[in-house]
């Protein structure tokens, strides 16, 4: 294994960073009050791979990768770090949410991520990501219900755009890991599986933000 260039020391500088850049203000007064409801049931899902993935990517991944990939997993942390704030002063100025996420059945979901074997654990993440990714650009649609909240728009979407690049980066890195594309398919699919049962409680708030209505006026 070679040695990241990468130090816990400015890790955690990172992490300081992240922060303090990241403690936005968001404006959620314009939400409807089922809308506010509805984005706090999601909330829980958009944040609970945050953590697992800020320690995949800063720790357990960090086996056998060169320093140059190591310094892009740790970028990669710091992208989650950031993500996981944003999150965090969007659910500050929601209000509590009524529907619960299952959450033993959360951490099995996650443990069970937690493989020895490099290429299936880079293959589940890039899967995860990929679902988070599809999830917020149904939020994301302009015709959507949340087409008028610029604010919470431009969060959602710079976190989707780099969930779409943490997928190409993990699918690399587990083919380069020996994962060959029929593999890296049914590890998809049994992640796709595993997360429409998890989410099945808040398909409905999902199912009414996703709703299109009238177009946003130009
Ligand atoms: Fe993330
Ligand atoms: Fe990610």
């Amino acid at each position: 294994m070679l040695k990241s260039s990468v130090t816990d020391v400015e890790l955690h500088k990172i992490q300081c960073e992240t922060k303090i850049t990241s403690s936005l203000k968001i404006d959620c007064n314009n939400l409807s009050e089922i809308q506010a409801l509805d984005l706090a049931n999601c909330l829980p899902f958009l944040a609970c791979g945050e953590e697992s993935a800020v320690h995949a990517f800063s720790h357990s991944l960090l086996k056998g990768v060169t320093s140059e990939e190591a310094e892009e997993m740790y970028g990669i942390a710091a992208d989650e770090l950031r993500h996981a704030s944003y999150l965090e002063s969007l659910r500050s100025e929601l209000p509590k949410p009524s529907i619960h996420l299952p959450v033993d059945a959360m951490s099995r979901f996650f443990r069970r991520m937690l493989t020895k074997n490099s290429a299936l654990h880079f293959a589940q993440v890039a899967a995860l990501d990929l679902s988070v990714c599809r999830l917020i650009s149904t939020l994301l649609h302009p015709h959507a219900g949340l087409r008028n909240h610029a604010q919470i728009r431009d969060i959602l979407g710079e976190i989707a755009r780099d969930e779409a690049r943490h997928v190409s980066v993990a699918r690399n890195m587990a083919i380069k890991l020996g994962m060959t594309p029929l593999a890296l398919a049914k590890v998809n699919l049994d992640i796709d599986l595993q997360l429409s049962n998890l989410l099945s409680p808040i398909r409905p708030s999902l199912d009414r933000l996703s709703r299109r209505g009238n177009p946003c006026p130009v």
